[in-house]
């Protein structure tokens, strides 16, 4: 360990303030937050802020649709985040808002020295615009039917149901998600940061160590193919800071968001007279710069956001640190299944140690998935914790509580073994720094496990029994508790509130420096429990309360729906040109290369048999299907895919992915009659 004590600055990303913390956000606070624990047990000045995300439509709208100011908004969501926070230890030295003072200051600070430098462009865009709601559309508050496989109801940039990636502009009977109004189109002046003017620097510093390998390859196939201007600015109305000199232009959200990060530092600062602002974020500052963020935001932080830095003359990130995403069970998080857990749920049935554990025995420095199977996690969380760590401390506790009045032995009978736990430090320290939690926690385990395998062969509980054995008893509990302890050490970083109990029976403070201070000679508190089981059925019940969290909040409608969602008619000749008939399904296959059709033969009575391409992959095997009857139209054009010709095409409702149904008329019905 270095002598000098680092000045570390780490940040997570900001989470916005329009909803609330799930656990998938949980990932990426708990292992920023196992980090800067570990930087700080290491005796190293480091500062752990963040702030929420509180500008953007999103937050404008939701506010509206509580008919709540958006201030009132993000101050309630800013508390219920905070406690969520702090019962999940997440230890930040300052918790603030990009709807700050500070950040307003710097954000015009940093756009005023880009303008100075030229890197500002200017000009006109052509943009949907919702006339009844005067507001300018982003993509995803348009809505309408598929241009490819005409499935009503999707966003403007991408179709769920056949995965089809397009622009608004193709959508047929494109509508706007928030008055249901038929967008116009409507010209509007932007303002662009000029970030191919960045590439060199940016391709500089993509490659020096500040990314993680996968992410420095993606990044340079972008850098070589052309970086474009990235539009910083968005029309009144809209909840942000308006550009200094442009009236009724404000801040695109991304573009304060990040300098939030600064802001909840500077901030910080005000209060705290060891933290400088400037020898944090003035360029060259000796101070180390970290990002953590999850894999969807990539681009905003090693792009955009050095560029900006280094325009305006700061200090450029150390390092982005992302992470994967989290699944539960195998799959995205579902809010059918109960899978889509809140951190507030979560708590009120499990202990906040138990996710952190988790989390830190699966997590490497890789830009991975990481997946929460709740079977292995109740497993997991009881094997170790509380069947190996904890079960040293307890085996050992009561005789030295019993017979020696809660007093260690005078000195270590095992140098040998506890110096083996003291040394494995270093490579423990390591994986730490190295954001290879997962290896920190395995090495841990197996010291656990030959602690375990230590006192099972002593058999102190035998011994206890005969005559003049007193001290042998003593000495192999008191190695025991000193193995404990030198194990809770290591684990500091990952089980904060666990460790408090730990420390409280220890009658210490645990610290990394103080590793070899055996205990010898000292006083124990009477051994309480440091870490209940894991129930299975609190899992259960936390699975069922997210199922009803969501049912419960499903009936206030997310976004004000459209006066009715079936708006266009069509008359009865229109609809009597549609040829529905019954088929029954003969053949079903799998389509090379296609990830998401089955070709279907089909017999609809003709003694012609059709072949369609169905996009109901996700939802059925082959084998599934052959032999069922459904509906299809018969007289659709063929169209020419790439597989070959689809002749027609079933029909299927639901949400998609898994959840998709072919619809099967009664038994009774034939091949080839026409559904009216
Ligand atoms: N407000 C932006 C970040 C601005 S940073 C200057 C944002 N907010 S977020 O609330 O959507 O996400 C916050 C962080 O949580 C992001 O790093 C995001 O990647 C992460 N995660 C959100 N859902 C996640 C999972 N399901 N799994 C892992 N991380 C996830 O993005
Ligand atoms: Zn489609």
């Amino acid at each position: 360990m270095s002598s000098t004590p680092r000045k570390i600055l780490v940040t997570s990303a900001l989470p916005y303030a329009n909803g609330s913390i799930h656990l998938g956000h949980m990932l990426e606070y708990i292992q920023t937050d196992i980090w800067v624990r570990f930087q700080k047990l290491r005796g190293h000045q480091c500062t752990y802020v963040c702030a929420d995300d509180a500008h953007g439509t999103a937050i404008m709208l939701k506010a509206e649709q509580q008919e709540i100011t958006p201030e009132a908004l993000i101050a309630a969501v800013s508390e219920e985040h905070q406690t969520d926070f702090g019962r999940f230890s997440i230890g930040f030295d300052n918790y603030y808002s990009t709807h700050s003072p500070e950040n307003r200051e710097l954000a015009e600070l940093i756009y005023t020295r880009c303008k100075e430098a030229g890197h500002i462009a200017q000009r006109t865009i052509t943009q949907a615009y919702d006339p009844e709601k005067e507001l300018f559309l982003a993509d995803r508050f348009i809505k309408g039917t598929c241009p490819k496989c005409k499935a009503d109801d999707q966003y403007g940039d991408n179709c769920e149901a056949c995965g089809a990636t397009y622009s608004p502009a193709d959508l047929i009977n494109p509508r706007s998600a928030i008055s249901g109004a038929t967008p116009v189109n409507r010209d509007s002046t932007h303002f662009f940061f000029k970030l191919p003017d960045f590439t060199a620097m940016l391709k500089e510093w993509t490659r020096s160590g500040t990314l993680q390998d996968e992410i420095a390859n993606k990044l340079s196939e972008w850098l070589d193919g052309g970086l474009h201007e990235w539009d910083i600015s968005r029309d009144a109305p809209y909840f942000g800071f308006e550009i200094p000199g442009e009236p009724g232009k404000y801040f695109y959200v991304w573009l304060d968001a990040p300098i939030g990060y600064m802001a909840s530092f500077k901030n910080l600062c005000a209060r705290n007279a060891e933290l400088d602002f400037d020898q944090y974020w003035q360029q060259g500052s000796d101070a180390e710069l970290y990002h953590f963020i999850g894999k969807d935001i990539i681009n905003f932080h090693a792009l955009f956001w050095p560029a900006m830095l280094s325009c305006a003359g700061f200090r450029t990130p150390t390092a982005v640190h992302a992470h994967g995403f989290l699944t539960v069970n195998g799959t995205k998080m579902s809010k059918s299944r109960g899978t889509f857990i809140k951190a507030s749920t979560y708590l009120e049935h499990l202990d906040p140690d138990y996710l952190r554990y988790y989390f830190a025995a699966k997590l490497n420095s890789r830009v991975e998935d990481l997946d929460l199977n709740l079977d292995d996690f109740v497993q997991r969380v009881n094997a170790d914790l509380v069947g190996k760590v904890v079960n040293i401390a307890s085996r050992s506790a009561g005789f030295i509580t019993k017979k020696f009045d809660g007093v260690l032995a005078a000195e270590i009978s095992e140098p040998e073994l506890i110096g083996r736990f003291t040394t494995a430090s270093t490579e423990i320290a390591a994986c730490f720094e190295q954001r290879e939690f997962g290896r920190a926690i395995k090495l841990v385990m197996r010291l656990a496990d030959e602690a375990n395998e230590y006192i099972h062969a002593k058999e102190p509980w035998v011994l206890a029994k005969q005559e003049g054995k007193e001290r042998e008893v003593q000495a192999i509990c008191s190695t025991g508790i000193n193995l404990f302890r030198i194990l809770m050490i290591y684990l500091k970083p990952v089980l904060p509130a666990m460790t408090e109990r730990a420390e409280a029976f220890l009658q210490e403070t645990l610290d990394w420096a103080s590793l070899a201070n055996y205990r010898c000679g000292n006083q124990i508190a009477k051994f309480k429990p440091l870490l209940t089981r894991v129930e299975q059925d609190k899992v259960t019940a936390m699975i069922e309360a997210s199922k009803e969290v969501l049912a419960a909040e499903s009936t206030k409608p997310a976004e004000p729906a459209p006066a009715d969602p079936i708006a266009d008619t069509i008359n009865y000749d229109e609809f009597a040109k549609v040829d529905l008939r019954i088929a029954r399904i003969v053949k079903a296959d799998h389509v090379k290369g296609a990830d998401k059709l089955l070709q279907l033969t089909l017999d609809i009575g003709t003694g012609q048999p059709r072949t369609v391409f169905a996009g109901i992959k996700s939802a059925y095997a082959p084998e599934q299907l052959e032999g069922k009857l459904t509906v299809m139209v018969a007289n659709l054009a063929p169209r020419k895919m790439k597989f070959g010709l689809s002749e027609g095409m079933v029909l299927a409702a639901g949400p998609g992915g898994d959840e998709l149904w072919i619809l099967e008329p009664h038994a009774g019905a034939q091949p080839g009659m026409r559904v009216m």
